[in-house]
């Protein structure tokens, strides 16, 4: 036993691995079954039973967010997915009877950059084995609980929850603050209970932003008090969100350590206000990017964005600013009056939006992120607080973080997960650090994020398009860079991936087979959960 801060698969643990399935096949292998790989663990060779009245105690009790997690963390690990055939009688003995929580600072305020690093702790004493997790905060703590439920697993033959390779000992933190999935509520709407579902999924993978692109030219579902007429551009009126489901939203995603970044996307991207506020338009026979030539326009934005502050308290907002084509603003004649009446070309006046709308954003204390086409078209203009979202390519984070500014990866090469023929190894291999050598540039890097577009996903094929491949990406994003990289780096991973695909499966959601050509698509014929 000792400090595995780096492993050393061997050719024959590669071996084993496809010899593999019996319930206890964690036990056999020298790199623990946890998705993400914690950053440092060491485990011993005994196998201990985890009691299903298995209490609560330490601070962590008094709090209602890790009251919470643990009741969530028993309902799967004692019921949902697991056989309900457990040894109940008095007499039955268990070897953990009690998971000890220690949270040092009982606040509540989830914003970027939270520690959410925590001790796991599994050991034997005599009569009663007792588990510790140990954080510095209550959502490193439920950290702590989901990898603690990755160790737990059902034996079919003692009918026991059973730990293996005891005892363990992990410490374990992020690698990045930002590892996000967005999800497209225009393209096609999605049920609240389907969102809850994804943000309940993402924290198995220990995924923190849910970037939610609520609303772009295809509809406007989202309630604004200040607009009633805003959400009159929704695909139809069953097809929207109440002020008070985006509370619901915010408020699950953060029982669950999970802020939610919300886009407004300007000016581009925003046809569907015209529907109930045609004026939003150049004209009604050329509708978007909106109006930049009148105040009104800004006055939409503006109760828009002091709406959803309301709602949204998480630091960060975007703001949008991709494929503006400008041929409405030259071509429709006021606009072009303004235009030329300020000198301005339409780039100017695309910098002009973008600018105007960063400004609001500031003022009302939001840090803005914009699409990286902001940057890439006047990159010195954008304020010092943006955070610049790649999407187009590669070689973008390097060239943003030069620039002092901070940058999230999702080069859509690799981290869209529209993009359905991306395999999951190219998801896995991609790094948010390529390119970028400097300490003090890396540290512009906040992470990455995947990007759920919703053309062709909506309810039907939305779960089984984002996992598992969003898991290989919340792996590179939590675990150390040598865990997931180089020659030794990803040896193990495929086995691992396609354990945690059966494990998101057992909990209910619909996750792909790992290796099918083509993302999402159904298996190819029969077989074991964990050869697909
Ligand atoms: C289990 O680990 C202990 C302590 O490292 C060691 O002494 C013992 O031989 C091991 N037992 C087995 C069956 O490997
Ligand atoms: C606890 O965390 C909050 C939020 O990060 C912070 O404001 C506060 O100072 C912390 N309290 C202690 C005692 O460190
Ligand atoms: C308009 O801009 C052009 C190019 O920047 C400049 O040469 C010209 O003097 C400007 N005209 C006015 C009226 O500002
Ligand atoms: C592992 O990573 C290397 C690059 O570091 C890559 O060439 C190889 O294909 C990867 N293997 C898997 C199984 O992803």
């Amino acid at each position: 036993m000792g400090w595995c801060s780096c492993y050393k698969p061997t050719l024959l643990l590669i071996i084993a691995f496809t010899f593999f399935i019996s319930q206890s096949f964690a036990a056999k292998f020298s790199v623990p079954f946890i998705w993400p790989l914690p950053a440092k663990f060491s485990f011993g060779n005994e196998t201990l039973s985890v009691d299903p009245a298995l209490s609560l105690i330490g601070t962590g009790a008094d709090s209602p967010i890790v009251k919470a997690g643990f009741d969530r963390f028993k309902g799967i690990v004692f019921s949902n997915g697991y056989g309900f055939g457990f040894v109940t009688t008095p007499k039955a003995v268990y070897a953990v009877n009690r998971l000890n929580v220690v949270v040092h600072n009982q606040s509540e305020e989830l914003q970027l950059g939270v520690d959410e690093s925590y001790n796991l702790f599994i050991t034997k004493a005599i009569g009663s084995g007792k588990v510790t997790i140990e954080a510095n905060t209550v959502f490193g703590a439920l950290r702590g609980l989901e990898t603690f439920s990755q160790l737990c697993s059902f034996d079919y033959s003692t009918k026991k929850v059973q730990i293996y390779k005891a005892p363990w000992s992990i410490r374990d933190q992020p690698r990045f603050p930002f590892r996000g999935l967005m999800l497209d509520t225009s393209r096609h709407y999605l049920p609240v209970n389907v969102i809850k579902q994804i943000i309940e999924s993402m924290s198995y993978a220990k995924l923190n932003v849910l970037h939610w692109h609520i609303v772009d030219e295809q509809s406007f579902p989202l309630e604004v008090p200040s607009y009633p007429n805003l959400w009159k551009g929704s695909y139809t009126k069953w097809e929207r969100y109440t002020i008070e489901d985006a509370y619901e939203i915010v408020n699950f995603a953060k029982m669950r350590g999970i802020n939610v970044m919300a886009e407004v996307d300007v000016p581009g991207h925003a046809k569907s206000w015209g529907i109930g506020y045609p004026d939003v338009w150049p004209s009604p026979s050329c509708k978007t990017p909106l109006d930049v030539s009148k105040e009104s326009t800004f006055d939409v934005l503006s109760g828009i964005m002091t709406d959803m502050r309301k709602i949204f308290p998480f630091e960060l907002f975007h703001l949008g600013g991709d494929e503006v084509d400008t041929d409405c603003w030259t071509s429709t004649s006021h606009v072009n009056k303004w235009l030329q009446s300020r000198n301005m070309t339409a780039n100017d006046a695309y910098e002009y939006f973008v600018l105007k709308a960063q400004h609001m954003a500031l003022s009302k204390n939001w840090t803005p992120v914009n699409w990286e086409e902001t940057f890439n078209t006047f990159p010195t203009k954008l304020h010092p607080r943006t955070v610049v979202h790649n999407w187009l390519g590669s070689g973008v984070c390097p060239k943003v973080v030069a620039k002092g500014l901070r940058c999230i990866f999702s080069n859509q090469g690799v981290w869209y997960l529209d993009h359905v023929d991306v395999p999951w190894d190219v998801v896995y291999n991609a790094d948010p650090l390529e390119g970028i050598q400097e300490a003090s540039e890396q540290k512009l890097v906040l992470g990455g994020e995947v990007c759920m577009w919703g053309e062709v996903a909506d309810t039907s094929d939305v779960q089984q398009t984002i996992w598992p491949r969003a898991a290989a990406a919340a792996e590179r994003l939590w675990s150390p860079r040598q865990f997931t990289t180089g020659r030794n780096g990803n040896l193990t991973a495929l086995p691992r991936l396609q354990y945690f695909r059966c494990l998101l499966n057992r909990r209910g959601v619909a996750a792909a087979p790992v290796t099918n050509l083509y993302a999402r698509t159904p298996p190819t014929g029969p077989g074991s959960c964990f050869e697909q």
